[in-house]
């Protein structure tokens, strides 16, 4: 899968990604990040990409003819065709059933705003998808292309050791997930629950989904009723 960031940071990009499971993943050809530079198409002498905002009001706000360039040409090197993703507070908000629709995908533009946010003109045309990672605002749209990028590559099969584990942790299902212990089995005094010792599977994975319940009551109501919902449980 490619995924190609364009962005005012690209050496943010670069250096959150090369690191253990996505650099992993990039020395086994299983996926590929690339960046363009927003600026690289700045049209202005001075290599500025970002201007007062029409009407007034504080900050400055990304030029339009910058950033469509950009999103061009990383579309090209794609082969034309691609989603672009524009991070923004005000976009829908990122889960992993969007991340499941994304990892569906062979390719995927990111464009990451700064300052005030960016020509509306340009976002009419080249953005498909206006994503938020959450209800606050960054600085930027680099971490949330990150935070997005490493949602999506995991669920890339062949990223993950065990293909299994994407598919049983928190939020499949709409349930967190259960505690995990290893050696030793007794830690500050505290003894790794007994059933677990027990190498009996069926009395394993029984206690594994009650305590994945318990902790979904606990932290996250909302989501135990959109399990119970979809699995008909009363
Ligand atoms: N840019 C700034 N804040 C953001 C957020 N919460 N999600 C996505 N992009 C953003």
């Amino acid at each position: 899968m490619e995924f190609h960031v364009c962005t005012l940071f690209p050496e943010m990009i670069e250096q959150g990604c090369q690191t253990s499971i996505l650099g992993r993943a990039m020395d086994k050809g299983l996926i590929s990040i690339d960046t363009t530079n927003i600026r690289d198409f700045s049209t202005n002498k001075h290599m500025k990409v970002d201007d007062y905002p029409y009407g007034g009001g504080a900050g400055m706000v990304m030029q339009a003819e910058p950033v469509y360039a950009a999103c061009e040409s990383a579309k090209q090197k794609m082969g034309g065709q691609a989603r672009v993703i524009y991070l923004t507070p005000q976009g829908r908000v990122f889960d992993q059933k969007m991340a499941e629709e994304f990892a569906r995908e062979d390719h995927l533009v990111f464009l990451c705003g700064h300052y005030e946010g960016i020509d509306e003109r340009v976002l009419e045309e080249v953005v498909t998808d206006s994503v938020s990672i959450g209800d606050y605002v960054l600085t930027g749209g680099e971490l949330p292309a990150m935070v997005m990028i490493d949602a999506i590559a995991r669920l890339v099969p062949g990223v993950l050791n065990n293909d299994v584990s994407a598919d049983i942790e928190s939020f499949h299902d709409d349930l967190l997930e259960y505690p995990q212990y290893t050696r030793p089995a007794v830690w500050h005094d505290k003894e790794v629950p007994q059933v677990l010792l027990s190498g009996h599977h069926a009395r394993i994975e029984e206690w594994r989904y009650e305590k994945s319940v318990e902790r979904t009551a606990k932290w996250r109501p909302d989501l135990l009723e959109k399990h119970k919902k979809n699995t008909c449980i009363q």
